[in-house]
């Protein structure tokens, strides 16, 4: 009986719910579009409705001129489409928005795309991105993005994705920001508010797509398209504040994943899109499914026909299908038999139609095919200028023994006249733009060798060998290569992945140099030549040998368009590289997941030698090769002088923490300085230290600045056993670093 009256009450509740949520979806809306919304729902058939929830692909490249567009012409005029993904160009979208608008009721299409890191200009891949730990030159690299999408006829974005990675061998960790939840949320909302712009309605605005809503990245081992599971807890603390972000920074979409979350596929999930995302979070945008999600409940053995699937993502709040085809051919049947509430269907259809009617594209369904425009902003020297800036910060130093770093081509003492550029991403220009990126017949990608041919004066000679191909056995160029190491004052070696080795479906159980690359950086450091390897790669890599003898090592990610020109920065030190990793290096595979925010445990290691019975490995190391948030500049850093403004405080007080942080080298340079905090005691086991707050500031040689940073209640909250979140009354330890490792300065205070 009481169950009974749950479920009833729940029922009720949920109902009074959906027409709140209706009537809130109005009120973004002008009274006049509000007025032509309704007239224009009460106009509509149900296979209208169901028509605008349905989302193709082109029949065609994405990049190529449309040749045919077949049977979807049709359904577009049958007002049976919503939306089109993989469509871009003002002369494709124009020529199927012309389609839309011989259809009964004229709605325009909405065209999709997956610009995650670029446009037309692609900036460094995301995770590089994330290194930069430069939230205003992210939100830039955004911007761009969406001008010249937007430009293009592109209304909308399939990124940020927002998906917390801890995992390595699980190739999509290049598309976002690493680790870390409290950095991952800030980056999720510099993307978003990058991506947006001014606001949905801007001509150089498009849609954002938080994905993959939910927990997508913590796949087990590894292994894309793979089941999670995990505690509420977990889920709510680790991996859904930067979607929350998202929401909170007014991304118009979501899209969900293709992973089961706790046995439920995220694409029929209720808990995620009905009761987090739309109920509590009150997220007033549509969620689009990702591709053929909802079908794939099938094989996820979760429906057992194409039917179940759409009633189980309506009902679970997925509002449209990317391309699995299943409420086009499903959801009418599901109406008229009852399974499914037209109210739902009703709200889906509003979702959508509100974002084409913040878009302007009932006022003007081309506001977004002007040629001139797209002409104009694709060839804008500026957006190079902006790809190189960001690629630069993106860049790592890992490692500058004997500062064989930057060259400096005017020392006499070094005296270099021949410089030997040699690996097999030395000349790469495809390569260097990443997964996840869009090529162009006239795109124009600065190669390493011209980046540093370049920037070369005449009198130094620049030779170049590939030595091996990226992921081959042979060693038919190691000869030439190591000859033109003998002959150079000083090699840089250029190595790595190649871009389609991390992505989607791009997972790996081994993540070492591929081919015989370290065989390569052996033999050339069998020259005795001093080497500065430059390392591609999409993810974090396991490269000991080269880590553990080379003298100088840059993390290059894939860093776009202007890739060349940005080593070439580096390299000669035009910039001083700040970047500083957004996930943990690990040593060994066999230490996946390995993250710096691990809880604390009743055993803990001391070391990387305690191992008896401790919790730790007995044939390798604990400690990862590159901590999170680990990277070397030219110059040096001094931290001093922690004071608190006091040693406890309230619920309601805010403690300030200062400290000095002073350049104590011979080279301008910027340092992230990083605020970690630990909950000594809590009512649930706490994480050995979590990331709270960071500031990246510049600082001339020899100079001193005074750094503040605020603790509040919120940096001092987690979520409890009862799921509340809260901060508790006791001890916490503040830590201040240059890594998650390097921590320089520490205290302690309570909170009362
Ligand atoms: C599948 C991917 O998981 C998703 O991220 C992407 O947006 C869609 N395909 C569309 O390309």
């Amino acid at each position: 009986m009481y169950m009974r009256t749950l479920q009833l009450f729940k029922l009720v509740l949920s109902f009074l719910l959906l027409i709140a949520s209706n009537l809130m979806l109005m009120a973004q809306l002008s009274v006049s579009d509000q007025q032509k919304l309704d007239e224009l729902m009460s106009k509509m058939t149900l296979e209208e409705k169901i028509g605008q929830l349905n989302q193709y692909t082109g029949d065609y490249e994405a990049t190529g001129p449309i040749k045919q567009v077949g049977d979807k012409a049709e359904e577009i005029r049958q007002g049976k489409v919503g939306s089109m993904l993989n469509i871009k160009g003002t002369e494709n979208t124009r020529i199927l928005q012309e389609i839309a608008m011989q259809s009964r009721l004229k709605i325009p299409l909405l065209f999709g795309l997956d610009v995650v890191h670029g446009y037309y200009t692609t900036f460094p891949i995301p995770l590089g991105e994330a290194a930069s730990w430069d939230l205003e030159a992210i939100e830039h690299s955004a911007r761009i993005a969406a001008t010249e999408a937007a430009s293009g006829g592109v209304h909308w974005t399939f990124a940020p994705m927002v998906d917390i990675a801890r995992d390595p061998r699980w190739g999509r960790v290049m598309e976002g920001a690493g680790e870390d939840t409290w950095l991952g949320a800030k980056i999720a909302a510099a993307r978003v508010r990058g991506f947006q712009g001014k606001g949905l309605g801007s001509t150089d605005a498009v849609m954002a797509c938080a994905k993959h809503f939910a927990a997508y990245g913590a796949a087990v081992g590894g292994r894309d398209y793979n089941s999670v599971d995990m505690s509420e807890r977990m889920l709510r603390e680790t991996y859904l504040p930067p979607f929350k972000a998202c929401a909170e920074a007014g991304a118009a979409t979501f899209m969900n994943s293709f992973n089961d979350l706790n046995g439920i596929p995220a694409t029929g999930n209720a808990f995620l899109q009905r009761e987090v995302l739309k109920g509590e979070w009150n997220f007033q945008g549509f969620v689009v499914s990702d591709w053929g999600s909802m079908g794939e409940m099938i094989a996820h053995g979760y429906c057992k026909d194409e039917k179940e699937a759409a009633m189980k993502s309506m009902i679970a709040g997925s509002d449209m299908d990317m391309e699995s085809r299943v409420y086009t051919r499903e959801l009418a049947n599901l109406v008229k038999e009852g399974k499914v509430p037209m109210a739902l269907i009703d709200e889906a259809v509003k979702r959508i139609l509100t974002k084409k009617f913040e878009m302007g594209l009932f006022d003007d369904p081309f506001r977004f095919c002007d040629p001139e425009r797209e002409k104009a902003v694709l060839h804008d020297a500026a957006n190079r200028a902006t790809a190189r800036d960001i690629a630069r910060k993106s860049i790592v130093l890992l490692k500058n023994d004997n500062q064989t770093l930057p060259i400096d081509l005017k020392s006499k003492d070094k005296n270099i006249k021949t410089i030997a550029l040699i690996g097999p991403l030395a000349q790469s220009e495809n390569d260097m733009l990443g997964f996840w990126s869009i090529s162009w017949p006239d795109g124009d990608i600065v190669s390493q060798e011209e980046g540093i041919r370049t920037r070369l004066p005449e009198d130094v000679t620049l030779l170049v060998s590939k030595g091996c191909e990226i992921n081959d056995k042979s060693k038919a160029g190691f000869d030439e290569a190591i000859a033109m190491a003998k002959k150079a004052d000083i090699v840089i070696l250029s190595i790595g992945e190649a871009l389609d080795m991390s992505g989607e479906a791009k997972s790996k159980g081994h993540i070492r140099l591929p081919g015989v690359q370290e065989e390569l950086a052996q033999a050339i450091y069998g020259t005795g030549k001093p080497v500065v390897v430059i390392l591609n790669a999409g993810r974090p890599l396991v490269f000991n040998w080269v880590a553990d003898n080379m003298p100088a090592i840059l993390y290059t990610w894939w860093l776009g368009s202007e890739a060349g020109n940005a080593i070439a920065d580096v390299v000669f030190g035009d910039y001083n590289p700040s970047g500083k990793l957004p996930m943990t290096f690990p040593r060994d595979e066999g230490q996946i997941p390995l993250y710096y925010n691990y809880f604390s445990t009743g055993r803990p290691a001391g070391g990387d030698n305690d191992t008896q019975y401790r919790s730790a490995y007995i044939d390798m190391p604990l400690s990862p090769k590159f901590p999170f948030g680990y990277g070397l500049s030219y110059t040096t850093f001094e931290y001093s002088g922690l004071k608190l403004s006091s040693k406890t405080m309230t619920e309601n007080e805010t403690l300030q923490i200062t400290f000095q942080l002073k350049n104590a080298g011979n080279l301008a340079g910027e340092e992230v300085v990083q605020l970690y905090l630990k909950d000594c005691f809590g009512s649930v086991v706490r994480p050995v230290k979590e990331l709270k707050d960071f500031q990246k500031l510049m600082l001339q040689p020899g100079e001193s600045k005074t750094i503040a940073f605020d603790i509040d209640k919120e940096k001092l909250s987690f979520y409890n056993n009862d799921l509340k979140w809260v901060a508790e009354p006791g001890e916490f330890e503040l830590m201040i670093g240059s890594s998650s490792a390097d921590i320089r300065l520490k205290d302690k205070f309570e909170l009362k």
